[in-house]
């Protein structure tokens, strides 16, 4: 049984604490929130903009809590934490967490700078724990499809890609700290980073990247269009806003021309993965229906019980993946093609 220290139960905490509520004999949850409604199971008010979504109590007394994460870090029972908590608490949770020798999962972005990124890979190349970011793209069955058809190039070689996160300018995170960008890092690093690190760990480092963005006075980049220039592919597109009116909701898709045939998705329209070939009527291929936070639990887990470094996402390439957003905003502020190295 692994013991894992949930810190934050928050949007993204439940929905992570849902999977390990599906994995229970493998793990062991202990819950740590600074507010005691979260703490006592009441997400009444704890919205979100994907899977559960929606406020609900639940009944977690059966669970060892703690309110303070620290007093959960120096718990000698405790031997990973899962940290859910606002972007600017990743790196000393981290640092804390790698030091008493704790595997961690960090959610997305890995953090706010690069610096602090590398102070976090430093971290753990001292530690005995494994460390991930939970870069849940990697683990979404309609990305692993996209993927997978790369790979095999049933399709061909790939021409076009154009990447979507498209939302309503979220209103659920705790005291909207999500909104101010100096807490998230804005649109950029908050949510088209899923992407970002998605193409990355596709096609690897551009040459450059070219973006133009909205960017609102206080220095939020709430939209964002790049442009990531590869000598292999002729064309990458990598878009993410959340800019709309509340009644916008949340959609990611993807479309992706290959030499051979076409991959189309788009979540929002209810419609499944479609794949268009010259001649053939379009079909949807068979995709297996697993949750991707599920997924990504998951995998963590067995790195740990198969004592082995996490290698479908790695905290170099998130790292890189903070960089690379950057640099798009970089670009966007700049209005000129930042090269990448
Ligand atoms: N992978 C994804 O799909 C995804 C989706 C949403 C958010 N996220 C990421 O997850 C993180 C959390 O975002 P969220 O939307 O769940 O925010 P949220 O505001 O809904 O939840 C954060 C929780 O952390 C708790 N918290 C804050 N400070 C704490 C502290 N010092 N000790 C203990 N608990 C503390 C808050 O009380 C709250 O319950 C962010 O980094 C965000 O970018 C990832």
């Amino acid at each position: 049984m692994i013991r894992v220290g949930l810190i934050g139960a928050g949007f993204i905490g439940r929905n992570h604490l849902n999977q390990y509520e599906k994995l229970k004999d493998r793990v062991t949850l202990i819950l740590c929130d600074k507010e005691p409604d979260r703490r006592e199971g009441d997400w009444s008010k704890v919205g979100g903009n994907i899977a559960d979504s929606k406020g609900s109590k639940r009944d977690v007394s059966g669970l060892q809590r703690y309110s303070d994460w620290k007093e959960l870090i120096a718990d000698p029972n405790v031997d990973a934490v899962d940290i859910c908590v606002p972007t600017p608490l990743h790196k000393e949770i981290t640092l804390a967490a790698l030091l008493a020798g704790k595997h961690v999962l960090c959610e997305k972005p890995m953090a706010l700078t690069v610096t602090d990124c590398d102070a976090m890979l430093a971290a753990a190349a001292k530690s005995k724990g494994r460390f991930m970011i939970a870069q849940v793209i990697r683990f979404w069955p309609e990305y692993r499809f996209l993927r997978q058809v790369f790979e095999d190039r049933r399709y061909g070689q790939l021409k076009v890609l154009h990447l979507r996160r498209q939302a309503a300018t979220p209103g659920y995170t705790l005291n909207n700290w999500v909104l101010n960008p100096k807490l998230s890092g804005g649109a950029v690093l908050d949510l088209h980073v899923h992407d970002v690190d998605f193409v990355l760990g596709l096609l690897g480092k551009p040459k450059a990247v070219c973006a133009q963005g909205h960017i609102k006075p206080n220095g939020s980049c709430d939209r964002i269009h790049a442009q990531w220039h590869y000598d292999a592919v002729p064309l990458v597109q990598v878009e993410g806003w959340w800019d709309m009116p509340g009644n916008f909701g949340f959609n990611m898709g993807f479309t992706a021309v290959f030499e051979n045939g076409g991959v189309h998705w788009d979540m929002n329209t209810g419609k499944p993965l479609a794949v268009y070939e010259n001649g053939k009527d379009p079909y949807t291929p068979e995709i297996p229906a697993e949750d991707g936070y599920h997924a990504e639990i998951d995998y963590f887990l067995s790195c740990i019980e198969q004592n082995r470094d996490p290698k479908l996402t790695t905290p170099q390439e998130s790292r890189d993946s903070v960089a690379l957003a950057l640099a798009e905003q970089q670009s966007a502020e700049m209005g000129r093609t930042i090269e990448v190295k």
